[in-house]
């Protein structure tokens, strides 16, 4: 396997990026520096705001501009500063509250829709609000209502109520200049094609090495490249979109030496479906893998949808969803009724195995210490099925499940020929629920056999008792929405049929 060899204080070259028109070139920059330390306390750039230090409040938002897939594209999404790390900018365009002015102080129509709209009170979470609120403009030029609660769900205001600046989302469009926004921006006027052209010119052409103090932060550019700096690093953090692993360090404080970026392997990209399933790359963010997922599995769009916000969505990957293994994780559930299989390697080479295999315990997996996960398989629908997922939580938007189950049947007649049931938050693991399924299957579709199915749970389950949820609780909600998942598919309106080898 061919490698470079760097010592880990060494250097590659200088993080490079593009802040207001600028080339920012950076040298030995600490691994877990935060894009919001930087803004704040290197910049003073003070706009961008620090709430949680989580990803929940949305204050710290700003706005990245990558090249697209096609590397002809642009592609404008919204991070929360406070949990991504600096090096991850390599190769992008940074905007801030602070662009959106242009060179004579007038206010990009997002800032001013919002002062119309008086949809600023202490002002705190506003800087916040407007980027989010620019992504939508640059990327919906007709946003429904239900657009503009999606787009604002990672922002939280205390004062406003919302309305007024649901008011500046319905009213920016209207304002002069709409059409010419990025002109606007005091990154200096770039049109499209200036800012492609600007992107392509620091892409990165050999990996990238950064750090300091005996830290380093590493960005391979192939997966060989990868699996070497596992075996020659083999306490390294693997970083994906960083909104599990940034909140180590932010709320931890847990010191990280050595992280390795998977966001820039190829082989973890991927986003395709062959003959026979959709093949997602494990580094492939949320964003962009949910729509291909719910182009054959419409019922899961919900679950998208409220997986987390649009900007930790726009970074946050399946493949550190999966490998983090949290208990309450929310896509394994449904991953596992879908039959997932999962893409690990290592330095032996490839191995393929169940979703379900890959939980050993609490926070435990089956990955050896040289794999890596690569991608996930998930079948096409190939036979008539109903599929469900239910996630459960305080509130709607922006909240980690209490419980999280799936549920898939198909039929033959009326007869249960194939059934999968599987939960977050009621186990140490995700995991399926065996006994429930075995009362289940080749038993007629009726409330006997969904009541059997109930009752069974209990032996795949023993939940436990915590902040979110009682034990109790949470027991009697997965059995109820069993119940419900019957009474969604026998009832007619909600029952999705796929067609045969779609
Ligand atoms: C505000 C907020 C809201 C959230 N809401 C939800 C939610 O609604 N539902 C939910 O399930 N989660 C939620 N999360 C948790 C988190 O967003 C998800 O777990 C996410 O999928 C993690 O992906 P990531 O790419 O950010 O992983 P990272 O943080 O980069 O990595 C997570 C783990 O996976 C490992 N890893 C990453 N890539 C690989 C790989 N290719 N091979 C092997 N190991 C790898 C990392 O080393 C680390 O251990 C939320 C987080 C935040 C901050
Ligand atoms: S500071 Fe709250 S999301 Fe970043
Ligand atoms: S205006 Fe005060 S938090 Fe939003």
């Amino acid at each position: 396997m061919a490698s470079t060899e760097h010592s880990a204080t060494g250097q590659t070259r200088p993080v490079k990026f593009i802040l207001d028109g600028e080339l920012i070139e950076l040298h030995g920059v600490d691994p877990t520096r935060t894009v919001l330390q930087f803004l704040r306390e290197d910049l003073r750039r003070t706009g961008t705001k620090e709430g949680c230090a989580e990803g929940d409040c949305g204050a710290c938002t700003v706005a990245l501009v990558e090249l697209g897939q096609d590397g002809n594209s642009l592609k404008v999404l919204v991070v929360n500063s406070c949990i991504q790390f600096l090096p991850a900018l390599d190769g992008k365009e940074l905007i801030t509250v602070e662009s959106l002015v242009n060179e004579a102080g007038e206010l990009h129509p997002v800032q001013q829709a919002i002062v119309d709209s008086h949809g600023s009170q202490c002002g705190f979470c506003t800087p916040g609000f407007v980027m989010s609120l620019f992504a939508l403009y640059k990327n919906n030029p007709k946003p429904t209502r239900r657009h503009i609660d999606e787009a604002l769900s990672g922002n939280l205001c205390r004062c406003t109520g919302y309305q007024p600046i649901v008011e500046a989302a319905q009213t920016m469009y209207q304002l002069p200049k709409a059409a010419d926004d990025w002109l606007r921006l005091a990154a200096g006027g770039l049109d499209d094609t200036t800012r492609i052209e600007r992107l392509k010119n620091i892409q990165p052409d050999s990996m990238l090495q950064t750090g300091r103090d005996g830290r380093a932060f590493f960005t391979p550019l192939t997966l060989a490249e990868l699996i070497d700096l596992k075996r020659r690093y083999p306490d390294a953090t693997l970083l994906a979109g960083g909104t599990d692993v940034g909140l180590w360090v932010t709320k931890q404080q847990r010191q990280l030496d050595h992280l390795i970026y998977t966001g820039r392997v190829p082989e973890l990209l991927r986003a395709g479906v062959t003959n026979d399933c959709i093949e997602i790359g494990a580094a492939l963010p949320i964003s962009e893998a949910a729509p291909l997922i719910t182009r054959y599995y419409p019922d899961l769009d919900e679950l998208f949808t409220r997986f987390a916000s649009p900007p930790v969505r726009n970074v946050a990957t399946l493949g550190g969803n999966i490998a983090n293994g949290s208990p309450i994780g929310d896509s394994m559930p449904a991953l596992m009724v879908l039959e997932t299989r999962i893409v690990l390697q290592g330095l032996g080479g490839q191995r393929e195995m169940a979703l379900e295999d890959f939980y050993l315990d609490y926070m435990a997996t089956a990955l050896e210490p040289d794999e890596v996960l690569v991608s996930i398989r998930i079948p096409l629908p190939d036979r008539a099925s109903a599929t469900r997922c239910y996630k459960v939580t305080k509130r709607f938007d922006q909240d980690i499940s209490a419980l999280c189950m799936a549920m898939r049947v198909q039929l033959d007649g009326d007869v249960v020929t194939a059934v999968r049931i599987a939960a977050g938050g009621l186990a140490a693991i995700p995991k399926r629920a065996p006994a429930c399924e075995a009362a289940m299957k080749g038993q007629p579709w009726n409330t006997d056999t969904v009541r059997a199915g109930m009752q069974a749970l209990a032996e795949d389950f023993a939940p436990i008792d915590d902040m979110r949820a009682s034990a109790a609780y949470r027991f009697r909600c997965a059995q109820n929405l069993l119940r419900r998942f019957y009474l969604e598919t026998t009832e007619g309106k909600n029952y999705s049929v796929y067609a045969y080898g779609r």
